[in-house]
């Protein structure tokens, strides 16, 4: 099984958090979103767990809550300790109306606007990770306009390639997030932070990618912050306390994924950071992570019904579900692996090899292919593994399909987190 939530039960069903999967799809309907709390915290937990042993607790784990963001995961997040980080005003929004305490959010984004930025300002909000020159003045001048001292951090890039999909990878030049180190412009955005008035400058940011699964991108891309954060104190005497390294700590979609535990990345790259801080005799920054992935995506599986099977000889046999890219557009985007279980077979082998489609009116609506499962029939139930990060969140209303529900299952017992979306809800804005 490629997470620890899920176990096939006597009847030969698919248990997720203890929940058996048939009777939920009975229960709630299809297409549904299950997440298992207790992996979420025990996740949680982990990695706070190797910030203390591994850098002597002087750090703190951020929530990245574009992978799945409701008012229920701010709730657990943030009584697990974590803080957040968001990129919207939306998702400030959102932790807010959930009692999250804005001074530990993080606002990123490489386009937040003048709106956003007063949003986050009026509320409080822990720390803005500021993009480009544009944003740092107007920062500044919102700042000043409402009396306010503003705690920023600058993101650069600091031209690490991680070797994963193009889409999700940004820690090179040529990517739309941050400031550059190569030309000089990281320099001076943070020469011109520490003479702006209402900023505080605290450190700076960095983000590799996502579903990176070796530790050696994170570790090069500590050496050149610290780097970076030297030249600084060089340059301007000043000494910034934080260091952000950001998320990307890969997960497992298939078994062959070789996932390291997270505390293999904490232990080496405080390692790291210990060896380059000695030899530059550079005071250990506190330390921030961003993994939302790993928080929530082996956590979650998403039901469908089936609906019906096409076999076209020699060619290939489609199984089509309830849902599809509307409610994971994974596969379409970036081609992304999933494991497949029919759940109410689960106790039975995979000797079947079929591709999973959706309802959407094209053919590029597919969920896998040519993937090994058991044999498949009409009103089956066919989960999808690993899908409770950036599905719910990338999820739409393509063809008017409403978005589907989310339970969370504690000990065995579920509960909606997010409603089940109506057609009333589809027409809500329209006028
Ligand atoms: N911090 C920053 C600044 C980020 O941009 C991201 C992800 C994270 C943290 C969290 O990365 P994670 O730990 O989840 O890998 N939609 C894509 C993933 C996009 C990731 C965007 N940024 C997908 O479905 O794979």
């Amino acid at each position: 099984m490629v997470s620890d939530s899920l176990a096939v039960n006597s009847l030969g069903h698919l248990t997720c958090g203890g929940a058996d999967c048939v009777e939920l799809a009975k229960e709630f309907g299809t297409p549904l979103y299950v997440f298992d709390e207790g992996l979420i915290r025990r996740t949680c937990r982990d990695f706070k767990r190797s910030i203390d042993e591994y850098y002597d607790g002087n750090g703190q784990v951020l929530y990245a809550s574009k992978a799945f963001a409701c008012k229920e995961i701010y709730r657990i997040i943030s009584s697990e300790g974590l803080g957040a980080d968001v990129v919207s005003a939306g998702e400030i929004y959102t932790a807010l109306a959930a009692g999250f305490d804005p001074a530990n959010l993080f606002f990123h984004g490489n386009n937040k606007t003048p709106e956003e930025i007063e949003y986050a300002i009026k509320n409080g909000v822990g720390r803005i990770v500021v993009d480009n020159m544009t944003e740092l003045d107007t920062i500044e001048t919102l700042a000043k306009e409402n009396d306010e001292k503003v705690r920023v951090i600058l993101r650069i890039k600091p031209g690490i390639d991680a070797h994963t999909h193009n889409f999700i990878r940004t820690g090179q030049i040529d990517s739309k997030f941050g400031f550059a180190l190569e030309n000089g412009e990281a320099m001076e955005a943070a020469e011109k932070t520490a003479k702006y008035e209402n900023l505080v400058l605290m450190g700076f940011h960095c983000h590799i990618g996502s579903q990176i699964f070796t530790t050696e991108p994170f570790k090069a891309a500590a050496r050149v912050m610290i780097g970076f954060m030297d030249e600084f104190r060089q340059n301007t005497g000043i000494v910034v306390p934080e260091l952000n390294l950001g998320g990307g700590f890969g997960v497992k979609y298939l078994d062959s994924d070789g996932q390291l535990p997270f505390e293999v990345f904490m232990q080496e790259v405080s390692s790291t950071m210990k060896e380059k801080a000695a030899s530059l005799d550079y005071p250990m920054p506190r330390i921030y992570i961003e993994p939302g992935r790993a928080i929530v995506g082996p956590a979650g599986l998403t039901l469908y019904t089936v609906g019906c099977v096409k076999t076209i000889e020699n060619i290939r046999t489609y199984v089509s579900v309830d849902g599809g890219m509307s409610d994971n557009p994974r596969y379409a985007l970036y081609q992304s692996d999933y494991d497949i279980i029919v759940a109410n077979k689960a106790g039975q082998k995979k000797n079947y090899t079929a591709t999973v489609a959706g309802k959407c009116c094209e053919s590029g609506d597919l969920i896998q292919e040519h993937a090994p499962m058991q044999r498949p029939e009409v009103g089956d139930i066919l989960a999808v593994m690993t899908t409770g990060a950036y599905n719910y969140s990338m999820a739409s209303n393509y063809n008017r399909i409403p978005r589907p529900m989310a339970v969370m299952v504690r000990e065995g017992e579920p509960r909606v987190i997010i409603r089940r979306e109506t057609f009333e809800d589809l027409i809500r804005n329209d006028l």
